[in-house]
């Protein structure tokens, strides 16, 4: 069609001389409407066919006009998309990530022509032009296995193409106009001319950007205030309402929480933050490529790479990517970070390159742990998340519709607004549970309660959780069978959580014979918990048998007894053994009350603390 491309497109690139680093392919493309033009395109647009657009193509045309996808200037032909699905590389060799389409349905696919220009609508309103250079079928297939490349989250923008039956893509050369409201919708949008603008007023030398999606957690704090230190202010790419109205409830109680710890623990005068466009957080090494090409252009000087992200089995392979890119231009930084961890010794977050101490000290929660925790209801230890922004997080999920993953039991456990911090401050102590395993008769309850007067009468808010009291109450429907052992040691520890959260020290005494369920206890419970292995031998604790149980067992009188009838698992690896059979009670109270003073579960100023019980108030 002669005469359009004159008349529609402005599509043009920019020589920058900001002393920055060039944009990829070494100029800026700008791709906007000049304003004296658009009253005039405004009386034509009536003439030229209306093709609407969404939200997030939208998002595209407005980066590919403002520079961000420099070197394109429209959306992707067939040669360019079949290149880039199949090579990762644009046609003339430069290394480019992610398709970046528009779609349409077979309908208006069939009522457009190649060399047509044409009106882009979206929410009614003109938002640009284009001159469809090509109409081909859009590559389901090949889009969805780049999306599992990075094993992440299936593409919002592919399941809405799939329900739009949008089948086809046009690709063509673009123009935007800018509408006050498109404008509004986008404000988040840093162009990176204006980017590049505040830098250079801001005198900025280093503006980073970082591949983090949602920074909510503890570890993610650290990833940005380590790029903040290292640079001069931080690019963040956040997802877009629309991407979340479709991509779950998780991701938008996320998107709340990463609000929180931004506002509240980030300088945010330091932050700049931009809509990601889609796959952006697959996680695959081309969405890490995609990632870097557009900082480059928005004036980033360096991109961080933590390594949780889907890419990290493929590091080579990203470093190889973006080694081919450097040839034709990719100059930007790219800094590998390091595994993050929590150590209880550093008291805080570190990586294997800061933190001096021992696998012993560090907690790593990995991400489907703290997405089951959060799905289940559960609290998130201060370990993962700061308190108020764990708090917004359950808060989120509790409030979570039926369709999203609840149980159908309706449960929404309230979460206290008292951290276990303050209740642990004021107590004095922090709260835990010693739980000790060992064969009936191995002395178990008898050094329990030797320890709790000690840890009493010195301040402490301690409890002896023990066997038989509890399947003499809560318990007593349960029997000794291997399904009722678990049974019983799942309350036992939901018990001992009650407890813990009350700000207790717990003692818990059962025999707890079974590997596998010393584990679900120990997961139950979370954080400050330590298993103590009562030793003694069989025939020791048989010798003894203070309860004359053993004598009945022997008899047949008692079926699954542990140790005559039923097994019991010695553990392997305990966090403290303490052998009965070898040491005195003496010892092994002393023993027992050292360890727990060196699990850092005492009072600072243990045994002169004002409120300790003098030994008359315990009946001691
Ligand atoms: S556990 O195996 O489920 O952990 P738990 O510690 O609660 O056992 O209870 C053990 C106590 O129950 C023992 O101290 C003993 O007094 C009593 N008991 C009664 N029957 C049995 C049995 N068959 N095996 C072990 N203990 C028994």
């Amino acid at each position: 069609m002669t005469g359009h491309s004159k008349q529609t497109l402005y599509a043009c690139t920019l020589q920058l001389d900001d002393a920055l680093i060039a944009p990829y392919g070494g100029r800026l493309v700008q791709a906007f409407v000049p304003k004296p033009d658009q009253r005039e395109l405004q009386a034509r647009l009536p003439q030229l066919k209306r093709v609407d657009i969404t939200a997030r193509e939208l998002i595209d045309l407005e980066m590919i006009a403002s520079g961000a996808y420099s070197p394109l200037t429209g959306f992707m032909d067939s040669r360019t998309y079949r290149s880039v699905l199949e090579s990762t590389v644009l046609p003339g060799g430069m290394p480019w990530g992610l398709p970046v389409t528009l779609a349409v349905t077979e309908e208006t696919a069939k009522s457009l022509d190649v060399g047509q220009g044409v009106a882009l609508y979206h929410d009614n309103e003109a938002v640009g032009v284009m001159l469809i250079a090509d109409i081909f079928a859009w590559d389901t297939e090949s889009e969805e296995r780049i999306c599992g490349e990075g094993a992440g989250q299936p593409s919002p923008q592919i399941a809405e193409r799939k329900a739009r039956k949008s089948n086809f893509l046009l690709g063509g050369v673009v123009s935007m106009l800018i509408a006050r409201s498109s404008e509004q919708r986008l404000m988040k949008h840093q162009w990176p001319k204006d980017m590049r603008y505040l830098q250079a007023q801001k005198q900025w030398q280093k503006i980073a950007a970082i591949h983090l999606q949602n920074p909510w957690q503890r570890s993610d704090e650290y990833l940005l205030k380590c790029a903040l230190e290292a640079s001069d202010a931080l690019l963040l790419h956040i997802n877009t309402e629309t991407a979340l109205e479709q991509s779950g409830l998780l991701s938008s109680v996320l998107k709340g929480a990463s609000r929180l710890l931004l506002e509240n623990y980030i300088p945010s005068n330091r932050v700049l933050e931009n809509p990601a466009p889609d796959g952006f957080f697959h996680g695959s090494p081309r969405a890490v490529l995609q990632h870097a090409i557009l900082s480059q252009n928005y004036g980033c000087e360096s991109i961080f790479l933590p390594a949780h992200g889907g890419y990290a089995g493929a590091r080579q392979e990203v470093i190889n990517l973006f080694a081919a890119a450097r040839k034709h231009g990719l100059t930007i930084r790219c800094v590998f970070l390091d595994p993050t961890f929590h150590c209880d010794q550093c008291g805080g977050i570190a990586t294997e390159k800061s933190c001096p101490h021992n696998a012993a000290a560090r907690t790593i929660i990995s991400e489907t742990e703290i997405a089951a925790q959060l799905m289940h209801g559960k609290n998130l230890p201060p370990t993962v998340a700061r308190p108020d922004v764990a708090r917004a997080v359950a808060r989120g999920m509790a409030n979570r519709p039926d369709t999203d993953g609840n149980t159908g039991k309706y449960l929404y456990p309230h979460v206290s607004e008292i951290s276990r911090d303050l209740i642990e401050s004021l107590a004095g102590h922090k709260a835990g549970v010693l739980w000790m395993t060992g064969l009936s008769g191995s002395g178990k309850s008898t050094i329990a309660h030797r320890v709790q007067r000690e840890l009493l009468l010195s301040g402490h808010r301690v409890y002896v959780l023990d066997g038989d009291t509890l399947r003499s109450g809560l318990n007593s429907d349960l029997s000794f069978g291997e399904e009722a052992r678990r049974e019983n040691l799942r309350r036992a520890a939901e018990v001992a959580k009650v407890l813990v959260d009350a700000g207790l020290i717990v003692i818990a005494s059962f025999i707890s014979p079974f590997i596998a369920e010393r584990q679900m206890v120990r997961k139950i419970v979370g954080a400050g918990f330590f298993e103590i292995y009562v030793e003694a031998t069989l025939e020791t604790c048989e010798e003894r048998d203070p309860k004359g149980l053993y004598k009945r067992a022997r008899a047949g009188v008692i079926p699954h007894f542990t140790g005559i009838s039923s097994p019991y698992e010695a553990p392997e690896q305990t966090d403290l053994r303490l052998n009965t059979s070898k040491l005195g009670l003496e010892e092994c109270v002393g023993q027992f009350h050292d360890f727990i003073a060196q699990s850092g579960l005492l009072r600072a100023d243990n045994h002169s603390h004002p409120h300790a019980l003098r030994a008359e108030e315990v009946g001691a």
